[in-house]
């Protein structure tokens, strides 16, 4: 279904900005500036599902030696640490017109993927209750309700430990 999945580039800053905002209310939707500093301090943890070469989908996050993911690092894409133990999940967007048709189980699956190939412990991220059964189909575990007030929702934190 999927054409391709590939990593992000500057000129997809619009339309990741775009999905964002159909897939999130607008108190949790990242917003273009965001998604700039994203692009321009890990481009290489942000990936793109295309279809048709147009962007239904995307992952992305930064890298951290925390176990859990905390606010600030949504807002300040300087907090990536290109050698952080724990690759973290920001987002994990698909246009609704595209969704339930698995990808974003193969985003997930290639950001998995990319992490174990380069070494890291693991991966986290926060998501609400109604999501925890969809990660804990990839390995994740929940850590019970984090600390983000994100957009003033409740969110669980989640982690997915490679074994040795
Ligand atoms: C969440 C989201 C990324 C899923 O995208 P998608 O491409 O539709 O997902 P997939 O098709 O790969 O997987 C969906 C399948 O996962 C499984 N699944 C979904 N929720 C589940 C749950 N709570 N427990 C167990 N399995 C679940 C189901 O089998 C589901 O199949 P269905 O869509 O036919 O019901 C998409 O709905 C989205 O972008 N939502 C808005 C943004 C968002 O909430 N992102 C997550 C941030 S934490």
């Amino acid at each position: 279904m999927t054409d391709r999945i590939r990593q992000v580039t500057m000129e997809d800053l619009d339309r990741v900005t775009e999905v964002e905002a159909m897939c999130f209310p607008a108190a949790e939707a990242a917003g273009r500036q965001a998604f700039l500093e994203r692009i321009q301090c890990f481009p290489d943890c942000f990936f793109v599902a295309e279809i048709g070469g147009e962007i239904v989908g995307f992952i992305n996050g930064a890298a951290t030696d925390s176990r859990v993911i905390v606010d600030e690092m949504f807002e300040d894409g300087s907090l990536h640490n290109p050698s952080g133990a724990y690759q973290s999940i920001f987002g994990l967007d698909v246009a609704p017109q595209w969704q339930h048709r698995g990808i974003a189980g193969k985003l997930m699956r290639y950001m998995i993927e990319d992490a174990r190939r380069r070494g890291r412990r693991g991966l986290i991220l926060t998501c609400k209750d109604r999501l925890i059964g969809f990660y804990e189909g990839f390995g994740y575990k929940s850590l019970g309700v984090s600390q983000s007030v994100h957009g003033g929702a409740v969110w669980y934190d989640m982690i997915l430990e490679f074994s040795e």
